[in-house]
C-alpha cells in the first residue's frame, strides 16, 4: 500500500499518510507562525511524487515557491538529514496557477448561469428578497432559451424581465421592477471589481485541474491574495468549486490514491457567519465528493473554527502549536486535543502548547480507517522553494500528460450518491439556502478588487 512520508515522530519511526486513506479528508491547523502553511507544501509535494494533482489556495503568495527548486541552507539540510531523508535534493514541482481575474495566472471563468442563484446572491449581497429575483430571472432564461454566460447577458435578462414585468410575474414569479434595479446595479459593482473576466464563457473545466507532468501530479494553485479582499467572494468561489467537482466526477468509491487533493487556506472564511442551512450544504458535500476521489484539507487556525459536522469528516490530522494565554485559548486548546486518539506516552494538551515550528500532533486513517494514535511529529521540509518568490510570476504551465480523471462523453457524469447535476440548487433546501445564505452577504461591498 503506498504511503506518502510526512515526517519523523519521536520515536524515530516515520510518519506517513496512507495513499489511500487521503481522501478522507483533513486538517491542519496551529497558530500563526507555527508552519501550516510548510506542512501543506510538504504534503503538496509528496501528493504530486504521487502523481497525484493538488490544488491550493495561495493565500500570501507564500505557496508559489512550490513551482521553484528550493535554495537550501544548513538548518534545511540538518533538519533533512535528522530526519533520515537522503538525499535530500532541491526540486521544482509542476505549477499552474489560477487567477479569477486573469492577472497573476490563467482565467478562470464560469458561467453566471453555472454560478448559480445562491452563489450569485451571496457576490452581490442581495437580502433574501432581492435574491428570490434572481430565481425568477434563472427561471425565465432556462424557459425562455435566452444565453446566461456574461454579466452583460445577465443585464440583457433583467432588463428583458423590467420591460416585460407583468407578464414575467404570471409566467415564472413576481419580479418588482424597483429590486430589478437593484440587481443591475449589482451587476455594475461586479464589474468595476473584476468580474467582466470571471463571468462568461469558455467555462473553467475542473478536469483540467487534474493532470500530471511528467509523472508527477500538477500543482494548481489559486492565486488569492487579491481574493482575500472578499472573504464572501473566496467562500462563494470555493463553494461553486465543490459544486463542480460533484457534479462532473464520476463515482469511484475508495480509490488506491485520490484524484485529486484540494487545500483551502483560512478555512475559517468558507464558515464564518454561514447559517446553519448553508453549513448543511458544505457537509453533504465533503461527505459525498469523497467517493469521487477527492480529498479535502482545511488549513485554518484553531479546530474550531470548523463546524462540528465538518471536523468529525476529516480523518487526516495535522495540529500545529496553539496559544493559551486566555481562557478562550485554554478551550480552545482542549477542545483540539480531545479530537485525537491519546497516546499514553504524553498529554495530548500539553504538547499542543510546546510544540516547535514544523512540529505536529498528527494523527492520520489507518488501513482500516481508523485513526492513529496520536504523535508528536517533525514534519519533513520541503525541496521546492519555502516562501513567496521574488515578483510572483505565474509559473510555467506544464506539458499536460494525462488527465487523471477525464469523463469521456461530454456530458457530466453521473454523480453517484448525489442524485444529479446541481441537486442541491434545485431543491427546496436549497432555495431556503439561498434565502438564507444571503444574509450573509449583507454589508459585503464585493467582490474582485
Ligand atoms: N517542515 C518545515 N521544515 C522547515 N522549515 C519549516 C517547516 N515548517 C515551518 N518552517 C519554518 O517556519 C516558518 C513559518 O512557517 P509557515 O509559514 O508555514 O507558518 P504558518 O503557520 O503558515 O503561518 P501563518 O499563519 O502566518 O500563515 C517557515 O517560513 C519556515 O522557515
Ligand atoms: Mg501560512
Amino acid at each position: 500500500m503506498k504511503k506518502l512520508h510526512i515526517g519523523m515522530n519521536r520515536d524515530m519511526s516515520s510518519s506517513f499518510l496512507d495513499l489511500r486513506m487521503a481522501n478522507r479528508h483533513g486538517l491542519i491547523a496551529g497558530a500563526t507562525g507555527t508552519g501550516k502553511t510548510v506542512t501543506l507544501q510538504s504534503i503538496a509535494e509528496q501528493f504530486s511524487e504521487a502523481g497525484v494533482p493538488v490544488f491550493a489556495t495561495d493565500i500570501k503568495g507564500d505557496l508559489s515557491g512550490i513551482g521553484h527548486t528550493g535554495k537550501f541552507n544548513d538548518a534545511l539540510r540538518n533538519r533533512a538529514r535528522d530526519l533520515g531523508i537522503e538525499p535530500y535534493e532541491p526540486k521544482a514541482y509542476p505549477t499552474r496557477t489560477w487567477d479569477l481575474f486573469g492577472e497573476h495566472g490563467e482565467q478562470i471563468k464560469a458561467s453566471v448561469k453555472d454560478i448559480g442563484p445562491l452563489i450569485m446572491a451571496r457576490l452581490m449581497g442581495l437580502t433574501p428578497t432581492q435574491a428570490s429575483v434572481l430565481n425568477v430571472i434563472y427561471l425565465m432564461c432556462e424557459k425562455r432559451n435566452m444565453p446566461l454566460n456574461s454579466l452583460d447577458d445577465f443585464r440583457d435578462a433583467l432588463s428583458y424581465a423590467y420591460e416585460n414585468a407583468a407578464q414575467v410575474s404570471t409566467d415564472f414569479g413576481y419580479v418588482s421592477p424597483s429590486t430589478i434595479g437593484i440587481v443591475q446595479r449589482g451587476i455594475a459593482t461586479l464589474e468595476n471589481q473584476g468580474g467582466v473576466q470571471f463571468f462568461g464563457v469558455p467555462e473553467f473545466d475542473v478536469r483540467d485541474l487534474m493532470q500530471t507532468s511528467d509523472g508527477l501530479g500538477v500543482v494548481n494553485l489559486l492565486a488569492a491574495e487579491t481574493l482575500m479582499s472578499s472573504p464572501q467572494v473566496y467562500a462563494g468561489f470555493i463553494m461553486w468549486l465543490m459544486q463542480k467537482l460533484f457534479a462532473t466526477l464520476p463515482e469511484v468509491g475508495d480509490p488506491e490514491k485520490p484524484k485529486i487533493v484540494f487545500f483551502f487556506d483560512e478555512a475559517h472564511l468558507l464558515f464564518q457567519d454561514a447559517p446553519r442551512q448553508l453549513l448543511v450544504t458544505i457537509e453533504r458535500v465533503v461527505r459525498l465528493i469523497r467517493s469521487k476521489g477527492v480529498g479535502i484539507y482545511f488549513v485554518t487556525q484553531s479546530p474550531t473554527d470548523i463546524p462540528d459536522a465538518v471536523l468529525s469528516q476529516l480523518g487526516n490530522r495535522y495540529q500545529h502549536a496553539l496559544r493559551a494565554f486566555t481562557a478562550k485559548d485554554q478551550r480552545a486548546v482542549k477542545a483540539a486535543a480531545d479530537t485525537f486518539r491519546p497516546n499514553p506516552e504524553f498529554d495530548t494538551k500539553d504538547e499542543i502548547t510546546t510544540l516547535g515550528k514544523g512540529e505536529a500532533l498528527v494523527s492520520t486513517l489507518n488501513s482500516n480507517a481508523t485513526p492513529s494514535m496520536v504523535e508528536v511529529v517533525k514534519i519533513r521540509p520541503p525541496r521546492s522553494h519555502i516562501g513567496p518568490v521574488e515578483g510572483h510570476p505565474p509559473a510555467p504551465t506544464p506539458k499536460p500528460t494525462q488527465p487523471t480523471q477525464r469523463h469521456h462523453g461530454g456530458s457530466p457524469a453521473p454523480s453517484g450518491s448525489l442524485p444529479g447535476d446541481y441537486q442541491f440548487l434545485k431543491t427546496a433546501e436549497v432555495l431556503g439556502v439561498l434565502l438564507i445564505g444571503v444574509l450573509i452577504g449583507v454589508g459585503l461591498t464585493l467582490i474582485m478588487t
